[in-house]
């Protein structure tokens, strides 16, 4: 499980190629591959997932966050 560019602690950019790398990685040893974009999805770094940069389909894409924009309605809150 990876965040495909590390947001918390400083910003962290990997090298080319790197989930490109993890995505063969967990093939070739059949782990499934989770890419936690809460901080990088919904085209925060120009395209609507960070994998699509490597051109990387990860087995589990997080969003949650992301999804809502920060903003979740008073009622789910309060009720
Ligand atoms: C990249 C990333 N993943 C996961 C989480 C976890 O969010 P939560 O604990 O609210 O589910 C956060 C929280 O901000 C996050 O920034």
């Amino acid at each position: 499980m990876v965040e495909p560019i590390q947001g918390e602690a400083g910003v962290v950019v990997p090298d080319d190629g790197y989930l490109k790398t993890v995505r063969d990685l967990c093939t070739q040893y059949n782990v499934l591959f989770i890419a936690d974009e809460v901080q990088t999805g919904i085209a925060r770094t120009g395209k609507l997932t960070c994998c699509e940069h490597e051109g990387v389909k990860p087995d589990l894409l997080i969003l949650g966050k992301a999804l809502g924009g920060g903003c979740i309605p008073r009622e789910l809150c309060f009720g």
